[in-house]
Parts: structure tokens; sequence; C-alpha cells
């Protein structure tokens, strides 16, 4: 799996009247032994004019940070990406890699296995936890041909959206963690390491086991649903239709019960905030977990020049009403939000396994299944979840994490992304972490913030 630098085409993009010359060098397998090849490979785009003697804010051939973007959404399959439009974005909006390498960056897009995919013989090839698997397994790549590969091996920054924002959190927490290397070994991923120096992440779609008491923690109050239904396409598209209505008599009731666990996993993770005071819920869900929220929401409107008199929900002390909060941004999703109790969920979907195509991954929904959906391996659970790595002395960490959770983001609580940001800032990552105001479930919307951000921890 040797890298050959002297096989490229020399590519040319203009948007908004910038022009970007490239080198691409595209359809690389990453793996030796792949599971569905056109899903293993990857592509690296180096800007021309570093093979020129040049440099770009000033780094070089040799300096540049690499970018490594995933395209995962709905933890679907992901093809290699170009830069060029977003696929997931408003049309006509230009992606991150074009950007990117426009700044300077070396950019790496891995294609990545998802859910729904099925080798001939009929069985799923991309179930959990092949996206992680895949994803790491293109990073080894790179530092199996650190020599060979432009760019700065000891700077590679992951990237993504939503469930591609959770691989992301993923990638920066696992690092050479030994249980995923019989997953490693099983595809040939190269023998080297996973290292990351740096992973953005937005509003991941993570932390799954919680996130069903968590989203009622925050959404209890809200009687009635309303969404844009997602389905996806084999491209990896979305296409959605509207669909609103209210909680049945029996969602009420499982919203009443998620709610009231929360609490307890909640202070079962003894966080604390970065003056080192102590973050709880009582049996009500109040306290001074809710207070965290609320400077945090208040720092955002702070940023971006909203005069907190005009919320209604929100006081100039960082005074939160959750109640208020959800009326104003609504509720999406129906409880259980991720484990389904009909295991219909993209994230049923994600948990299944070669022969089965969805399960369970919570006991409470397991209790509560209708119908005959059998509960997942929990050891595949545990390897989709940041949090069960942060302090596990085997897993290595990125030094430094950006996280944005957009303020009326509604497809998974505030709080999943808040407990990941502490707890990563807890085990003493550099960890910077916005929900920025007015910001829906979206990403790579703020990319010249995120590349200062990239340069400051790089120089
Ligand atoms: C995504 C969004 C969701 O609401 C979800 O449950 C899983 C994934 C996404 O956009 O990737």
């Amino acid at each position: 799996m040797l890298f050959n630098p002297e096989n490229y085409t020399i590519e040319k993009k203009t948007f908004d009247g910038l022009t970007v010359t490239y080198r691409a060098f595209t359809d690389i397998p990453y793996v030796t032994k792949p599971i569905n090849p056109d899903y293993q490979k990857l592509a690296i785009y180096v800007p021309e004019s570093y093979y020129h003697g040049q440099s770009i804010n000033s780094y070089t051939l040799e300096t540049a940070p690499i970018f490594m973007p995933n395209g995962v959404g709905g933890y679907m399959p992901s093809e290699i990406e170009e830069p060029g439009y977003a696929r997931f974005a408003k049309p006509g909006t230009i992606n991150s890699l074009f950007w990117a390498l426009h700044h300077g960056y070396v950019v790496v897009s891995p294609a990545i296995r998802g859910r729904t995919q099925k080798n001939e013989e009929g069985l799923f090839t991309g179930k959990a936890p092949a996206c992680l698997v895949d994803y790491k397994a293109a990073v080894r790549y790179l530092h199996a041909n650190a020599n060979l590969i432009p760019g700065d091996t000891n700077k590679i920054i992951t990237n993504g959206t939503s469930a591609g924002g959770a691989l992301s959190s993923l990638m920066a927490t696992t690092i050479d963690h030994p249980n995923y290397q019989t997953y490693l070994d099983e595809i040939g991923a190269a023998d080297s390491t996973d290292m990351i120096f740096a992973a953005s992440c937005y509003c991941p779609i993570t932390n799954l086991d919680h996130a069903d008491m968590a989203y009622e923690w925050q959404f209890n109050s809200l009687p009635r649903y309303s969404r844009q239904k997602m389905v996806m396409t084999d491209g990896g598209r979305p296409s959605f239709s509207a669909e609103d209505g209210d909680l049945t008599e029996a969602q009420l009731l499982l919203s009443q019960q998620l709610k009231a666990l929360f609490p307890i996993y909640l202070n079962s993770l003894h966080l604390k905030d970065s003056n080192d005071k102590v973050l709880l819920l009582d049996k009500e869900g109040k306290g001074s977990f809710v207070d965290y929220l609320g400077k945090l929401l208040l720092t955002s409107a702070q940023k971006a020049n909203v005069d907190v008199a005009t919320v209604p929900w929100l006081d100039e002390s960082g005074k939160l009403d959750i109640e208020g909060f959800v009326a104003d941004i609504t509720r999406m999703k129906t409880p259980p939000a991720f484990d389904d109790i009909f295991g219909q969920s993209p994230e049923n979907d994600l948990f299944g396994d070669q022969n089965m195509p969805c399960k369970h991954f919570t006991t409470f929904s397991y209790e509560h299944s209708i119908g005959k959906v059998e509960l997942a391996d929990t050891t595949v659970v545990k390897l989709l979840n940041p949090m069960n790595y942060i302090d596990d002395e085997k897993a290595g960490t990125a030094q430094h994490i950006r996280i944005r959770h957009g303020q009326r983001d509604r497809d998974t609580s505030l709080a999943i992304s808040a407990i990941l940001a502490t707890k990563l800032r807890q085990s003493g990552i550099d960890v910077d972490y916005q929900s920025p105001w007015g910001v829906e479930h979206a990403g790579d919307y703020d990319l010249e913030e995120l590349f200062t951000w990239i340069d400051s921890i790089c120089k």
C-alpha cells in the first residue's frame, strides 16, 4: 500500500471568482483486504503551487496541515468527495474541501462504508463499527506513508457533521485503542497508528445510548413534534417531506420515563465546569447543569449581538428556562428519539449486524420493544460512544477538539454535546465548544473561524 506520488491529475476549479489549482491523487485503496473496495479508498488533494516552491498562509508541501473531512450523514455510506458544491447544505454552497485547499491545507477525503450496504451474498457490510473503522484505516494509511504523503501527518484534523461529527469525535477519543484492532486487521489496515492531531465536530449525533433520555429531559414539555422526514437515498443524498403531530399517550409516558433517567446518568458523570463547579441535576431535572447550558447560550447570544432582553427564556445572568427554550426551537423527534421501540430508526439500522438490519441498543427500548427486535452486542454499542474512551488510558486522544452545536438544533439534545465537551475538558484536552445562535442542525457554516482555529493550534 505504498503511496505513489507520481499518480495524479492536475485539476482546476473556480468558485466565487476564486480559482484553486491542485493535484488530485484519487481512488487510492486504504486497506489491503477491502470488504467494499468502492468505499474503502481515499483521495488526496494538494495545492499545485506547493510543487513550485510556493507557500500559502506560510504553509509548504511539508508543513501544511492535513484537513480530513468525512462526508458521512445519517450513518450512511459516504463516497470520496471533491472540491465543489457541498452535499448537505443550501444549493450553491461551496464545500470545505475547496476552501481548505484555497487556505493552503492538504485535503484527504476518505470514502466510508455505511449502514445500508450489502455484499453479493446479501449480507450487510457497513454496520457499526464499520464507519469508524474505515476512518481509522484511512488515517493509518496516511501514517504508514508519512514520508511520501504531502503535508504534515502529525497535523491531521478530522471534520464532520452530525453522524460525521460523531465520527470525528470518536477519531479524537479512541486513538489506537485495542478494541478496534480485530476490525482493522480484518480489512487489512496498515500497521501504523490512527493518531490525529485535532478534531472538528459539528452537531455530533453521539452518545447514542444516552441520547433518548437527554432528548426527553430537554423536550419533555412539548407534546407536539414537527419534522422534515428525511429519507436517505443510496447516493447518500437526503430527501425530505413535512410531517407533524401530537405525541400519543404511550409516547408521553415514554417521555416521562426517559426524562427521569437522565439526571441519574448526568450525575454519574461527575462533570465540572471550567471553574470546577460540579454540574448536577435533581429529580425534576433542574440544577447546575441547566445553569451551565444557560451560560453557554448567553455567551452565544452575546457573540451574535442578540439583546438578551428580547429572549423570553434567557436572562442577562444566564438563567435558562428550558421549557421556554424548547417551545421556541420546537420538538423534532418522538420518544424514544433514537432507539425506536419499533426498531426503525437510522440508529437501529446502524447497530444491526450482517444478517439483521436493525437492533436495539438500549435496555430501555429493548424492554419497551414492539415486535421482535434484538438487542445489539453491548461491546459494539460501546465502540461507537466517545464517552467510554475519554478516561481509558489505552486510548490516545487528539490534543485539540472543536465542537459546534447550533442553538436551534433539535436533532439531538444540547446536553449531548455539552456533556462531551465538559468531559473532554476535564480530562485535560483543549476544547473549543460553542452553541452558535440561531443555527440549526448543520455544519461547515463558519469555515473561516474553523480555519483560524486550525491555524492557531498548528502554528
Ligand atoms: C443525522 C441526523 C439525525 O437526526 C440522526 O438521528 C442521525 C444522523 C445526520 O444528519 O447525520
